[in-house]
């Protein structure tokens, strides 16, 4: 439908020899607001290989947020390791962080996080600026992934002059704009009525067939059912790790789509 493929399954991008895109160690988060000290994440051990779609459950302040956002290099650990395609970058300084996350990390939010004040071309093109790429690449970058999500004919629109799926659409061109290893959503349908969230999930889908590496972070069933390995966390540690309940995409099953 929107042409999201890639290179074909697993084919796409570089993983540590093992295939591991994150490796979690014994991650640790405290928070030490005021008085009060909260342990977030009490311990996560966690491997995601590349090609995975993986689903984070559980229930509210369970550490899901939390979690995605030490993937994501928005924030650190207090304590483990984590390695981002066999790179240690749990004790890296924050300057360093935030190069891996433009170049690897690719997000998509409850909220949308566009910049209300541009356009939809000008949100995906801004990754591409901060990575440097000349003007005609940028042109070229944002004209494709706009096409590819569906909307060449909304680039001149603002946020405020879409719907909610076209404001997640963009922000998912966005998210995919340099090209990055992992593609993380926290709550992506959180505010789309039932059609927007599905349209939403079939994009996630088509990314996923065209050998991207998914983690969504979701209340919602009807999306965990829909990814291939489903995590539950709660009270900051993993309760569950399930294999597939069915093949994850029905549009068109495919030979080489992994095995668990
Ligand atoms: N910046 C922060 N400072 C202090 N405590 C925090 C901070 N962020 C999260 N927490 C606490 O850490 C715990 C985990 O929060 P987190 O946001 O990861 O939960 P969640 O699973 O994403 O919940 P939800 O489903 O409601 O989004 C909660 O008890 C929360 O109050
Ligand atoms: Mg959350």
């Amino acid at each position: 439908m929107f042409g999201l493929g890639g290179n074909g399954r697993n084919g796409k991008h570089a993983t540590a020899g093992n295939g591991h895109v994150i490796e979690l160690a014994g991650i640790t988060k405290r928070y030490n607001t005021g008085p009060v000290e909260v342990e977030a994440l009490r311990g996560i051990d966690l491997t995601i290989k590349t090609g995975e779609m993986v689903a984070i459950v559980g229930p509210s302040g369970s550490g899901k947020s939390t979690l995605m956002n030490i993937i994501g290099c928005l924030d650190t650990a207090s304590g483990g390791s984590y390695r981002l395609r066999g790179e240690e970058v749990a004790g890296l300084s924050i300057d360093r962080l935030a190069d891996i996350r433009n170049r690897r990390i690719g997000f998509v939010f409850q909220n949308f996080n566009l910049l209300p004040q541009l356009t939809a071309f000008e949100n995906v093109e801004m990754p591409l600026l901060f990575a440097g790429r000349s003007s005609r690449d940028r042109q070229q970058r944002v004209d494709e992934l706009l096409a590819q999500v569906g909307l060449d004919d909304r680039k001149l629109h603002r946020p405020t002059e879409l719907s909610g799926g076209q404001m997640q659409r963009v922000a998912i061109a966005r998210a995919l704009a340099c090209s990055p290893d992992i593609i993380l959503a926290d709550e992506p349908t959180g505010n789309l009525d039932s059609a927007a969230g599905r349209d939403i999930i079939s994009m996630f889908e088509q990314l996923w067939q065209g050998g991207h590496t998914l983690v969504l972070i979701t209340h919602d069933p009807a999306i965990a059912a829909r990814t291939h390995r489903v995590i539950r966390i709660e009270d900051g540690r993993i309760v569950e790790d399930s294999s597939p309940v069915r093949p994850p995409v029905a549009a068109s099953p495919r030979v080489d789509s992994p095995t668990p």
